[in-house]
C-alpha cells in the first residue's frame, strides 16, 4: 500500500492510474478503523481496479463541545489493517492540507440536514458535505462507498452528488455488527463495561419496533413506547423515528419502504443506529 499526505502526491498517482485506464473506488473515513470500515473496503475492491482510502478527522463536522480533540487517532494500527485489506493508496492529509487557508466556501445541505441528527448537531452535515466534496475533487473516483450505519449521512451524500452533478457513483454498504447486534462504531470505545452490556438494547429495540410496525400498530405509539423502553435502560434518547426510507420524512401509513432511525446517548457516547424494511 502506498501512503501519501499531500494533494499533489495523490493527484500524481491517480493520474498514472487514469492513463492506464484503471477504475478507482474511494472510501473516506476518519480512522480508528473497525470491521465496518473494512467491509466498505472489501466491497470497493470488488468493484474497481484501485482502492483509495482517506483517513481525516474532519474538524468542520464536529460541533462545540463534541469529541474532535479526543476522537481516537490510531493511524499505525489503521495502516496495518488497510495493508492487510490490500488497499492500494492511503491518503492521510494534515488539517492544513485540507483547509490551507480560511476557506469560506462551504457546501450547504438543504432540508435533509435539519432533520434527525441535524437538529442535534448544528452544521454537522454541512461539514460532512464540504469535506466529502473536497475529497471527491482531490481523488476524483468513479465510485465511492458509504455505510448504511450513518443512514442520514448516506442520504445527504446521495442528494449532494445529484444536486451538484458530481460524477461519482455512491454505493451504500450494510451495517457491520458485533455478535450481540451492536453496530460497530469508533465511538463504542467510549462505553464503560456496564454501558457496553446495555448498548445492544438499541438494535434489539429497533428490531422489536420493526415487528410492531409490521403488525400495524400506530407509528406514534411504537415510537413513544420504544423510546421509553430505552430511557428505562439508561439511554437518553434524542429521537426514535419511523421514517420514509427515501426522503427520511416521518412515515405515513401509506409508505412502503421504511427506516427506523435512532440516536441516543449512553454515558459519554451518542450512539446511532437504524433498521430498514418494507411493508406490504
Ligand atoms: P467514519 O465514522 O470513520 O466512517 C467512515 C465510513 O464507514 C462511513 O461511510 C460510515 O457510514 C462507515 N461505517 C461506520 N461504521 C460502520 C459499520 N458498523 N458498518 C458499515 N459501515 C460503517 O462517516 C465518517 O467517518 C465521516 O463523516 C466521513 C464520511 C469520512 C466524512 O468526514
Amino acid at each position: 500500500m502506498q501512503k501519501v499526505t499531500t494533494v499533489n502526491q495523490l493527484r500524481n498517482l491517480i493520474r498514472q492510474w487514469r492513463k492506464k485506464g484503471l477504475s478507482i473506488a474511494f472510501v473516506p473515513t476518519m480512522g480508528n478503523l473497525h470491521s465496518g470500515h473494512i467491509k466498505l473496503v472489501r466491497e470497493a475492491k470488488k468493484q474497481a481496479d484501485r482502492v483509495v482510502v482517506s483517513i481525516f478527522v474532519n474538524p468542520t463536522q464536529f460541533g462545540v463541545g463534541e469529541d474532535f480533540e479526543n476522537y481516537p487517532r490510531t493511524e499505525r494500527v489503521d495502516e496495518d489493517k488497510l495493508t492487510e485489506a490490500s488497499v492500494d493508496l492511503l491518503f492521510l492529509p494534515t488539517i492544513f492540507e485540507i483547509y490551507p487557508n480560511k476557506a469560506s466556501t462551504r457546501v450547504s445541505v438543504g432540508d435533509l440536514a435539519a432533520l434527525h441528527c441535524g437538529a442535534y448537531r448544528m452544521g454537522h452535515f454541512d461539514g460532512v458535505a464540504t469535506v466529502v466534496t473536497k475529497l471527491f475533487n482531490m481523488v476524483q473516483p468513479d465510485i465511492a462507498f458509504f455505510g448504511e450505519k450513518d443512514f442520514q449521512q448516506l442520504a445527504v451524500i446521495r442528494n449532494m452528488v445529484q444536486d451538484l452533478n458530481i460524477p461519482v457513483e455512491i454505493l451504500g454498504v450494510s451495517t457491520e455488527r458485533e455478535k450481540d447486534g451492536l453496530a460497530m462504531s469508533s465511538r463504542n470505545g467510549y462505553l464503560t463495561v456496564k454501558e457496553r452490556a446495555i448498548a445492544p438494547k438499541l438494535y434489539q429495540t429497533l428490531c422489536m419496533a420493526r415487528d410492531e410496525v409490521l403488525q400495524t400498530k400506530a407509528f406514534k405509539i411504537i415510537e413513544k413506547e420504544n423510546s421509553a423502553l430505552l430511557e428505562s435502560e439508561g439511554f437518553k434518547v434524542d429521537y426514535f423515528s419511523i421514517c420514509n426510507a427515501d426522503n427520511l420524512q416521518l412515515a405515513t401509513e401509506n409508505d412502503k419502504s421504511l427506516v427506523i432511525l435512532v440516536a441516543a446517548k449512553l454515558g459519554r457516547p451518542r450512539l446511532i443506529d437504524n433498521i430498514t424494511f418494507s411493508k406490504k
